[in-house]
């Protein structure tokens, strides 16, 4: 058996669902987290099991209907590697800096890619599943990874940040997305290509 059929028979059995744009929970600020509580516990490995059958490899709260800054990753986004799987409990970005503008995909926005302009590094402050606290710098896919999470946690999308240019060209997507979304059915087009080790 594949990871892919694995992971779509965990999907079947979950009570949590990918929300695609333009559902307004994913526009909704969420809450920061006072304690960890059983069901956000509960809801951490569903989060990852939503996130490897949509072969993600970073999700946000509210992209799995959790309304909490709360986030999911796994770099490899490859299920076996348990030990890169990595959950940042009130991630904040205390520092940023330089310019990069790299292709990026949204697991909330289906088949859409874009180069998007991000800081080239970032300094995140977060806790982990234990309380403890962590801040630590990052460039590359990390410093990515972070600003699109932490986005997603204050109700933004990749649709702000792209150029006139590119939301003219994926305007067509955008509107099927807004159609399917409006018809309450999962989004119609398949995913026709993988956007490298960046789908957040
Ligand atoms: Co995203």
């Amino acid at each position: 058996m594949t990871h892919h059929d694995s992971a779509y028979i965990l999907m079947d059995a979950m009570k949590l669902r990918l929300v695609y744009y333009p559902d307004p929970i994913l526009r909704k600020p969420s809450a920061p987290i006072k304690e960890v509580t059983k069901e956000l516990r509960e809801a951490i490995p569903q989060m990852f099991d939503l996130m490897y059958g949509h072969r993600g490899i970073g999700l946000a709260g509210p992209q799995a209907g959790v309304p909490q800054r709360v986030v999911v990753a796994n770099i490899f986004g490859d299920p076996k590697k348990k030990e890169e799987e990595k959950v940042f409990i009130n991630p904040e970005i205390l520092d940023r800096g330089g310019v990069m503008a790299e292709e990026e995909g949204c697991l909330s926005l289906p088949g859409l890619s874009a180069k998007i302009r991000r800081s080239a590094w970032v300094k995140v402050k977060y806790r982990d599943l234990d309380g403890q606290a962590w801040e630590l710098q990052c460039e590359g896919l990390w410093a990515k990874l972070f600003q699109h999470e932490v986005d997603h946690i204050d109700g933004l999308l990749m649709v702000d940040k792209m150029t006139a240019a590119d939301l003219k060209q994926w305007r067509p997507l955008l509107q099927e997305l807004e159609e399917d979304h409006a018809a309450k059915r999962e989004p119609a087009r398949k995913r026709t290509r993988r956007v490298e080790a960046a789908e957040l």
